[in-house]
């Protein structure tokens, strides 16, 4: 068959539902990714064939795609932070909002030539933890989530991207600070998390392919207590972050001020909110000057 009717069945089908555009980039993405074949393909070669056996998968992910499920499960893969990252049903897809998230670490931190000891929380597909050490070689990163099947895709992100990280099995909400086992009986320059935060009052906001697809366990906390993970992780971070460590959050958007709060109760300085590229507020950063809370404790 030829690839370009192939490619104007997709349009057929597709387009009501996606768009032209999004409907193109499927098409493209899994041409590149099934056949190896580049996007300008048509534009060179317009009468391109493909055999019957080549045929199969894109009609696989069509019918995928008609169920709304997401590109990047189909193909398993995904790109965040120009890094390939394998991703399935166990981990949440990684955000161009939690790029910017770490985006912000690498301003702060890429002049750095001390050596850095960094913990991501809910590392899910491992890609906050990835492209830190990927992008700051003289850190130690540590990983840590409460889903082994997560785990099992983090380690085998960083084994792709050619780092090493360590990457602990752990409930967040139940570790106590003493429980953090020999190999993190030390101190944090940096701890960054994006965990889970959409209060099951937003769902309603939600897309079908989210809410069909992603898992639950990445993405929801009760309403009537939706800072639960900011609450301990920040009273984590005042234990195991050095002086002058930094503590980076992803954030609900409506909660922007509440999670502002929490960093601010617990002494935390410097501390700053950040709008992500849609304007809503996402990120939250604060530093820890453990001289103040001696003086604070005095
Ligand atoms: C919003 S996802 C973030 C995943 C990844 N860091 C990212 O930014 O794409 C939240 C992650 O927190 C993990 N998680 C949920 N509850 C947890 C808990 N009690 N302790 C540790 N991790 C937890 C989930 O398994 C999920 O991987």
């Amino acid at each position: 068959m030829l690839l370009k009717e192939i490619k104007n069945i997709f349009h057929a089908e597709l387009d009501a539902n996606y768009g032209k555009d999004e409907v193109n980039s499927f098409f493209y993405m899994l041409i590149e990714h099934y056949l190896g074949l580049e996007r300008f393909i048509l534009a060179i070669q317009p009468e391109f064939i493909i055999s019957k056996e080549e045929e199969s998968p894109l009609f696989e992910a069509l019918s995928k795609l008609k169920l709304e499920i997401p590109i990047q499960y189909i193909i398993g893969k995904a790109y965040f932070m120009d890094l390939d990252f394998k991703v399935n049903t166990s981990v949440l897809i990684p955000r161009p909002e939690t790029e910017e998230l770490v985006r912000w670490i690498l301003d702060d931190f890429s002049g750095n030539t001390a050596d850095l000891k960094i913990l991501d929380i809910g590392t899910g597909s491992g890609c906050i933890a990835v492209s830190l050490a990927k992008n700051l070689p003289n850190a130690k990163v540590f990983g840590l989530d409460v889903s082994e099947d997560a785990l099992v895709v983090a380690k085998e992100n960083a084994k792709l991207n050619n780092v090493d990280i360590e990457f602990i099995h752990a409930d967040i909400l139940t570790l106590a600070t003493f429980d953090f086992g020999l190999e993190l009986a030390l101190k944090f320059d940096i701890i960054v998390s994006n965990p889970p935060y959409v209060r099951v009052l937003e769902k309603q906001e939600m897309k079908k392919n989210v809410l069909d697809n992603e898992p639950a366990l990445a993405l929801f906390v009760a309403d009537d207590n939706p800072l639960i993970f900011y609450q301990k992780i920040t009273e984590l971070a005042v234990k195991k972050l050095t002086n002058k460590g930094v503590l980076y959050f992803e954030i609900n958007q409506y909660l922007g001020k509440e999670t502002h709060s929490l960093l601010k109760n617990q002494n935390f300085s410097e501390i700053e909110l950040r709008k992500d590229f849609f304007g809503n507020d996402r990120m939250l950063k604060g530093k820890l000057i453990n001289n103040q809370r001696i003086k604070y404790f005095k």
